[in-house]
């Protein structure tokens, strides 16, 4: 395997300092004195791939696979998110000459990869637990850190960024708001988060009625009780607005595109998600389930294929099967004083509506 980066460990010596570990919102000085040079080589030889259910997994730790097939699949989700977006990258304003951004949980970097070349003045960090074997990662670019960290650690990135990008990571976090609270931490005042996600598990495939007790059903609710009872996860509360702005993010925007899976769309721009979504369905359905059921208990190997297999014929035939792609972005304020603003104007916003259910109620 290549050499990437990786995030220093923090030795007793090296605890972070009072200015690291509780950072201020408010205050950009935190990061002056120390730099991102201070991330040093490693082999990856480090990292202890296991194999289980004929997939391969970065660890011990996270649900979905990074093998060949994977990467294939991941790539063609991040096709399906350029037409999205209309070839954007992402939804959230990048208006500094130099811009430093962090992408937590890259996997094959794609996107990142994408960012360096349309911003080849930025500054980017492609975090992630494990490599892709032949994901882009091994490429070295002027600008594109690979670094090996685990997001639900603690960040010890010494710069901030103008924006952190996450991306697919649905079910990968038991706690979203450490996450939320560290990306807020590691931003500049008025750099953005964006977090984007379609999760089959989250319910966010709507299907035809004559589907509504479907195998898909049947599935996606597996799939949510699994990850419950292992304290992950993929219900995609952490894409609520709230979930933002309990954290400290201001003027949070939530937007959602649709993806056609199947054959069935007539347009020529739908005709083509729709292969590509259905490509990514099918192929994603033991990816999101084998390790998660099988772990649980509750669902043998043979089990859980055979439910893969069911989901795959249902979703091969149906017509108008749709997934919805949830993209939420958040600001983290200028100042102590826009926050205040913010959570005024929030407080006055709900006082309306409070007084508008009472006079209908009238
Ligand atoms: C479904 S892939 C999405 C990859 C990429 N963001 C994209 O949109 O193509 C999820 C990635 O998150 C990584 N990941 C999962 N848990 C993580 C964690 N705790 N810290 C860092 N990366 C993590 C996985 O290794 C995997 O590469």
């Amino acid at each position: 395997m290549d050499d990437i980066f990786i995030q220093p460990e923090l030795g007793p010596s090296e605890e972070p300092s009072e200015n690291e570990s509780s950072l201020d919102p408010d205050s950009d000085n935190d990061f002056e004195a120390a730099s991102i040079k201070s991330t040093r080589s490693c082999s990856t030889e480090n990292l202890q791939p296991t194999l289980e259910n004929g997939r391969r997994y970065a660890d011990d730790s996270y649900f979905m696979p990074n093998d060949e097939s994977e990467l294939t699949r991941l790539n063609i989700v991040h096709q399906i998110y350029l037409i999205l977006l209309d070839g954007n990258l992402t939804t959230a304003p990048l208006n500094t000459p130099r811009p430093r951004i962090l992408d937590i949980g890259t996997g094959p970097g794609d996107w990142a990869i994408e960012m360096s070349a349309k911003h080849p003045t930025a500054e980017i960090i492609a975090s992630d637990l494990g490599v892709f074997d032949s994901g882009l990662g091994h490429l070295s670019l002027p600008n594109v850190d690979f670094q090996l960290a685990d997001a639900q650690s603690q960040w010890t990135y010494h710069e901030p960024f103008d924006l952190i990008h996450i991306r697919g990571l649905s079910g990968a976090f038991n706690d979203w708001h450490n996450i939320y609270t560290q990306a807020l931490s590691h931003l500049k005042p008025g750099g953005y988060i964006e977090v984007a996600d379609v999760d089959p598990a989250g319910d966010t495939i709507t299907m035809p009625s004559d589907l509504e007790t479907s195998h898909l059903r049947t599935y996606a609710a597996a799939l949510r009780a699994a990850a419950d009872e292992a304290g992950y996860p993929r219900d995609l509360k952490h894409l609520a607005t709230t979930a933002l702005s309990e954290a400290g993010f201001v003027d949070v925007r939530v937007q959602e595109r649709s993806i056609p899976i199947g054959l069935w769309p007539e347009d020529v721009r739908e005709k083509t998600l729709g292969k590509m979504g259905l490509i990514v369905l099918l192929e994603g359905l033991e990816a999101y389930a084998l390790r998660t059921l099988t772990r649980s208990g509750r669902w043998s190997l043979d089990e859980a294929t055979e439910l893969c297999e069911k989901v795959r014929g249902e979703c091969v035939s149906a017509t108008g099967l749709v997934a919805r792609v949830r993209i939420v972005t958040g600001k983290k304020p200028v100042s102590f004083a826009q926050r205040r603003e913010e959570v005024m104007a929030r407080t006055m916003a709900r006082i309306k509506a409070l007084n508008a259910d009472g006079l209908e109620e009238k």
